[in-house]
């Protein structure tokens, strides 16, 4: 069995089911903007809250950090943004149309029939010239006379900004991480493929300061500690790949990065970027502000800027990869059963209850467990429509346990209750099936779909 995902197979269940749709709709939509629905919410939540788990509560040499959004400009200038955040464009005089003057060959131009930019008889491309990706604003209350800024690019530049408080206050000595996650900001010329790149998007990202000597070694470690948190998390590992950039993909600061990739339907693309910074960034914002932003050894004296291993992550991109590696359809009983196979950590919704029918006191039952169970976990009531169509909604949103309440939970105090992936149904007392739902939780878990994917 191939695996059946696509990326509109994808789009439609997350508009069908209120996880994600394109924004500001009833004003006809602006292009590449997103938002998230009910559902969408919980799962990115959940992406977000396992990444803090894995740096902050799993270790103790990380500490947490939310900057603002606007920062001083000076700091985009130290940090290179200001003038190197750029890509080439051409516009066409013709069609009016920007493209990414390095994306040619892969666009296509606004008149018809389409061909590439620059191709057909009435193109008139212009020069290509740098355009800045940093989104700008003014501050202050006349336009005219307000300070330029701009929203932040990426979140990394408010903790470089941060170090010296960090060190102050958290009384930590490298090796050591600052942790952060927030929203940033990229004026995007091609964005597309969903929430896979759009102009407003959230990272995770974390600069880990290092002794100058071992950077090497934590740039491994931190290679093979983010492919496995995907791992953990349900990815299939076949579908995943480490990939190293060739010396003209280097971003200006990085001596090194790799990449974490997972094979979308568009093909294998970038989910994270692991990079070694060196002190490029601590030392910019050493010489512009002219602070000093070292590590001083109070017992040695010793004292060094310390070099930075980053892993750069995007929770929108990494709950599009959870969704595509769980997305699922199998033939149930001559019908097309479609689901999620999410990581049940990562499951938006962890139990729905259920009553067969709305009467003989099943309802007042079923709601007596949900008010138990909802103390624990995130669960649904659910009654309304038949038990399949309730039971296919929940597929639809990956919620791995159904509990189902019928006659014989009025007899015996029992329920059944429903695996997501396997379907199998087990019948146990409702005394103790909270405890029973946790520590199916706390469980390791591992898709069905490595199993069915062709060897
Ligand atoms: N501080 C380094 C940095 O920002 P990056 O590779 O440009 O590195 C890190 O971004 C991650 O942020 C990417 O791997 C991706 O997951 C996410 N990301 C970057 N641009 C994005 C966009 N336009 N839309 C959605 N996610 C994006």
């Amino acid at each position: 069995m191939g695996d059946v995902v696509t990326m509109d197979k994808v789009v439609s269940l997350c508009k069908r089911r209120g996880f994600i749709f394109p924004s500001s709709e009833i004003y006809g939509g602006v292009g590449s903007t997103y938002d998230y629905g009910h559902y969408g919410v919980l799962l990115k939540t959940n992406v977000k809250n396992e990444w803090w788990r894995a740096m902050l509560q799993d270790r103790d040499d990380i500490v947490a950090l939310d900057s603002a959004i606007i920062q001083h400009p000076r700091v985009w200038e130290a940090s290179g943004h200001l003038a190197g955040f750029t890509d080439p464009l051409v516009d066409c005089r013709t069609c009016k149309q920007r493209f990414r003057a390095d994306h040619l060959d892969q666009l296509q131009c606004g008149q018809k029939p389409s061909k590439r930019p620059g191709e057909g008889p009435d193109c008139d491309l212009t020069e290509a010239r740098d355009f800045n990706l940093m989104f700008e604003t003014t501050v202050g209350p006349v336009k005219e006379s307000g300070a330029t800024v701009y929203l932040r690019p990426e979140t990394a530049q408010g903790i470089f900004i941060n170090f010296k408080n960090v060190l102050q206050f958290s009384r930590r000595k490298p090796p050591f991480g600052i942790a952060q996650i927030g929203k940033s900001f990229r004026n995007e010329i091609t964005p597309g493929n969903f929430v896979f790149r759009t102009r407003e998007f959230e990272q995770m990202e974390m600069e880990f300061f290092v002794p100058p000597a071992e950077a090497d070694r934590w740039f491994a470690h931190w290679l093979a500690e983010r492919e496995r948190w995907y791992v953990e998390l349900g990815i299939r590992p076949d579908h995943l790949r480490l990939r190293a950039h060739d010396a003209d993909e280097l971003s200006h600061y990085s001596s090194g990065t790799s990449d974490v990739e997972y094979l979308f339907p568009i093909g294998w693309s970038e989910l994270e970027g692991i990079a070694n910074r060196g002190d490029f960034d601590l030392s910019r914002h050493a010489e512009h502000a002219n602070e000093k932003l070292e590590y001083v050894d109070t017992a040695t004296r010793e004292r060094y800027v310390p070099h930075v291993i980053e892993p750069a992550a995007g929770a929108d991109r990494a709950t599009l990869a959870f969704l595509v590696d769980a997305y699922d359809e199998e033939q149930v009983e001559g019908e097309t059963r479609t689901l999620l196979r999410l990581h049940p950590r990562l499951a938006p919704v962890k139990v729905a209850v259920l009553p067969l029918v709305k009467k003989d006191g099943q309802p007042e039952v079923a709601r007596e467990i949900w008010a138990d169970l909802r103390r624990r976990m995130q669960a649904e009531y659910d009654e309304g429509g038949s038990i399949g169509k309730r039971y296919r909604r929940q597929d639809e949103i990956g919620t791995p346990w159904g509990v189902t309440v019928d006659h014989q939970t009025l007899e015996d105090r029992t329920v059944t209750l429903r695996d997501r992936d396997s379907l199998e149904q087990v019948r146990v007392p409702i005394e103790g099936l909270g405890d029973e739902l946790e520590r199916r939780l706390r469980a390791p878990w591992a898709t069905p779909k490595l199993a069915a994917d062709p060897a």
